[in-house]
């Protein structure tokens, strides 16, 4: 196959301006990197990944060690031999790495999930009781994604609507928390929409104020910011090894350890119990008691390793590089004709603000979300999320129902990947769309798709059942 011409952008900074020096490379090296996307019109180019913020590409580090660590996987937690025991130290080690990761306090409990929103649904079972009741109610903001949302229904509960600013966000939180009762504030530490972060030590100290404890859902800000929950006083946090650079299957919670002590096992089974009759059981308490089946060693190590290299970096230069990606991209789609950028708070992005992630949400007036990521896949290889990014109220309330784009990137992203956006954005405006598409299973997708894909993909775009409807 040949490579394809990579249209100019015109619109935006100028790719050589040295404003934008910082992300001119991947600051770490990840896989497929350097893969390559077939075009319906023809020919292939490198795969322009900007879906970050769904699912991040694997660190190479990572991936090194676990092919390092492989042989060694045996039984966790139940075996005498000497795989075994290799597998249960680099089990539990990888709790260490992950409390320290985080700053978390010596005695927080570190469960591993299966991802943020198992975490959260875990946290949810666990809230306090007192006389069979729940002794408080959950509080939380309608820019929730809905791991962050939809545990809290099955508990008494209060939203708050954000305002647009987060400082008259935090002036209605405070409302809602003096009426009293709330035992718990849960929050995004970055909108998965817009990547707006929020100011979790103020979070934090507000929800202390009224009695009440706050978990963070940062899935989102976990692979962007370095956290420390203890000079924060973040009682619970959870997020996903999926978007932190480690997809193999596990995600976290960290956080104060008598609730979850106390809580409903996350999971019944073997390992969770201190002993079990045949019609009664008592709980172990610790992360045991959560974590319940043999654990998933090979994604808990692949979690901490990466939390590792990502301690590791030199904050200005992380920062840096992926501020300049989004400042380059936001510059370049104001200057687009009929392109909207999206947001929630008007202050997160201000000097003294929290600031933001690496995530952009935008529209493109007069075309659906879905047909636009269809055309930038299919015409320029790039790969984004469109829809409602599984925050259903936010969207609503933003006015966009039926959902927008969102371009997320991160360690192992370059600047021409949003220059690439641009110039496909820019192609879109100027000359409409170069192929024909249908909607397919609730999805955009080319017509008369033809393009070649790896001989191990079980399914091809366009035929039966290979794109579930993912408008979600
Ligand atoms: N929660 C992920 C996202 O926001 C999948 O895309």
């Amino acid at each position: 196959m040949t490579t394809a011409t990579i249209p100019t952008h015109t619109a935006g900074p100028e790719l050589s301006d040295a404003r934008f020096d910082a992300a001119r490379r991947p600051l770490s090296a990840v896989s497929g990197a350097e893969i390559l996307a077939p075009l319906i019109q023809g020919g292939e180019v490198r795969y322009a990944n900007l879906d970050y913020g769904a699912s991040a590409p694997a660190l190479s580090v990572v991936s090194a060690y676990l092919n390092e660590i492989l042989p060694y996987y045996a039984s966790v937690h139940r075996g005498a031999g000497y795989a075994s025991q290799l597998s249960t130290s680099v089990y539990e080690n990888a709790r260490n790495i992950v409390r320290g990761f985080v700053g978390g306090r010596p005695d927080d409990s570190v469960i591993f999930t299966r991802n943020t929103t198992d975490s959260l649904n875990l946290l949810a079972g666990c809230l306090p009781v007192s006389g069979g009741r729940l002794t408080g109610e959950v509080l939380y903001l309608d820019i929730e994604h809905h791991a962050n949302l939809l545990p809290w229904q099955g508990v008494p509960h209060r939203s708050v609507v954000a305002a647009p600013t987060l400082a008259l966000t935090l002036a209605r939180l405070r409302q809602e928390l003096a009426r009293g009762g709330v035992s718990l504030l849960a929050v995004t530490g970055a909108s998965n929409v817009t990547g707006e972060i929020l100011p979790i030590r103020e979070l934090a100290s507000l929800a202390h104020e009224f009695g009440a404890r706050i978990a963070v859902d940062a899935a989102q800000l976990a692979p962007h910011r370095r956290i420390n929950i203890a000079a924060d006083g973040v009682d619970y946090l959870a997020f996903s090894g999926h978007k932190l650079y480690a997809p193999f299957g596990a995600g976290v919670l960290v956080g104060r350890p008598d609730w979850l002590d106390a809580g409903t096992p996350h999971l019944a089974g073997g390992g969770a119990v201190r002993d079990a009759r045949l019609d009664s059981v008592s709980w172990t308490t610790g992360p045991a008691r959560h974590e319940a089946g043999s654990p998933n060693v090979l994604g808990a190590a692949a979690l901490a390793r990466a939390s590792q290299v990502i301690e590791a970096l030199d904050e200005q230069q992380w920062h840096a590089h992926e501020d300049n990606i989004r400042s380059f991209l936001v510059e370049g789609l104001q200057q687009i004709d009929g392109v909207s950028v999206h947001h929630i708070f008007e202050d997160a992005d201000r000097a003294d603000g929290p600031g933001t992630i690496g995530v952009v949400n935008f529209s493109v007036a007069g075309y659906d979300a879905g047909l636009v990521a269809a055309y930038l896949s299919a015409e320029h290889g790039i790969g984004l999320r469109d829809g409602r990014f599984c925050a259903h109220p936010l969207l609503k309330r933003l006015g966009l129902p039926a959902g927008s784009l969102r371009a997320s990137f991160g360690l192992g992203s370059r600047l021409d990947d949003a220059r690439r956006l641009l110039a496909g954005l820019q192609e879109l405006r100027e000359n409409g769309l170069g192929w024909d598409y249908v909607v397919d299973a609730g999805r955009w997708v080319p017509v008369n798709d033809t393009r070649s894909y790896p001989q191990w993909a079980p399914n091809t775009p366009g035929t039966a059942g290979a794109a579930p409807c993912t408008v979600d």
